[in-house]
C-alpha cells in the first residue's frame, strides 16, 4: 500500500476534545478527523470512547453512537447501512472503505477516522466529490445507440453477453479505489481514475452500446487513461471486490487491438 495521504485542504494541529465513556464494561477509543471551515480553527482529531457492549458491531453504529450521545455537530454521510448507496466511505486505521461493512472488531487497538484521502473536504468526514461526479458525468453513463430498436420494443442480451457485464454494473461509486490511488492524488484534475475508468468500460462492455469507438476516442489520452500505472491500490481498496484495475486494463488492450 502506497503512503497514506489526508484529505487535500485538512491537515490536523493539535490534538482536540476527548469523550469519556464512563463506566463501560468494554471500552474502544476512536481518533476521529473534525474539521469546520465556517469555525476558522485548524482540524484536530477529537477521540471518542464507546462502550462496545451498547453498541452494533459496524464502524458506522459507532459513528452514529458518537452523533446521538456525544457530539451532535460530529458530520459524516450515510444512508443505506448494507453497503449499497456507497455514501459512508472514509478511511479507517489507513484503509479506505465502507463504515457500515467495516466490523468494530476487524480493526485493532485504537481507531483512525479520517475522510477519503486527498479529496478537499467540506465538514469533519464529508468529502467534497463535485469532481469526482464531474468526471463521471463526462464518460457519459448511459446506453448510446444510433439504430432503432430492433424489436421496437427492447435490446435484447444474450445471457453471455449480459454477464460480461458482472463485476462492473455492482460499482456503488463510493471513490475509496479512486483515493487510494497515488497517479489520482497527482493527477486528478486529468487523469479519470479507476473508479470513472470501471464505469467507462461498463459501456464498452455492454453489447447494446453502439458507440463504442466514440468511447474508445474519448479515451484515448495521455492523462485520461494512461495515467494509469497498474500501481493496484486500486482493486485492493475495493469494498465491493471489484477490480478496476482489470477494467482498465481491458480499456487499454482495446485501444490496442483498433490499432491492429
Ligand atoms: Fe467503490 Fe469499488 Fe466502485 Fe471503486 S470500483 S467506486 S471502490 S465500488
Ligand atoms: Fe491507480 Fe489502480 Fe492504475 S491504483 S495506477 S488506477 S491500477
Ligand atoms: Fe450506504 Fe454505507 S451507508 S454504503
Amino acid at each position: 500500500m502506497a503512503e497514506f495521504r489526508l484529505p487535500k485542504n485538512s491537515r490536523p494541529q493539535k490534538t482536540g476534545k476527548v469523550h469519556k465513556a464512563e463506566g463501560a464494561a468494554a471500552v474502544k477509543r476512536f481518533k476521529v478527523y473534525r474539521y469546520d471551515p465556517d469555525s476558522g480553527q485548524n482540524p484536530r482529531f477529537d477521540t471518542f470512547e464507546i462502550d462496545t457492549e451498547k453498541c452494533g458491531p459496524m464502524v458506522l453504529d459507532a459513528l452514529i453512537k458518537m452523533k446521538s450521545e456525544q457530539d451532535a455537530s460530529l458530520t459524516f454521510r450515510r444512508s443505506c447501512r448494507e453497503g449499497i448507496c456507497g455514501s459512508c466511505s472514509m478511511n479507517m486505521n489507513g484503509k479506505n472503505g465502507l463504515a457500515c461493512t467495516t466490523a468494530i472488531e476487524d480493526l485493532k487497538g485504537d481507531i483512525t477516522i479520517t475522510p477519503l484521502p486527498a479529496m478537499d473536504v467540506i465538514k469533519d468526514l464529508v468529502p467534497d466529490f463535485t469532481h469526482f461526479y464531474a468526471q463521471y458525468a463526462s464518460i457519459e453513463p448511459w446506453l448510446k445507440t444510433k439504430t432503432t430498436t430492433p424489436s421496437g420494443k427492447e435490446r435484447l442480451q444474450s445471457p453471455a453477453e449480459r454477464e460480461k457485464l458482472d463485476g462492473l454494473y455492482e460499482c456503488i461509486l463510493c471513490a475509496c479505489c479512486s483515493t487510494s490511488c497515488p497517479s489520482y492524488w497527482w493527477n486528478s484534475d486529468k487523469f479519470l481514475g479507476p473508479a470513472i475508468l470501471l464505469q467507462a468500460y461498463r459501456w464498452l462492455a455492454d453489447s447494446r452500446d453502439e458507440y463504442t469507438g466514440e468511447r474508445l476516442d474519448e479515451l484515448e489520452d495521455p492523462f485520461r487513461l494512461y495515467r494509469c500505472h497498474t500501481i493496484m491500490n486500486c482493486s485492493n481498496a475495493c469494498p465491493k471486490g471489484l477490480s478496476p484495475a482489470r477494467a482498465i486494463a481491458e480499456i487499454k488492450k482495446l485501444e490496442a487491438e483498433r490499432q491492429v
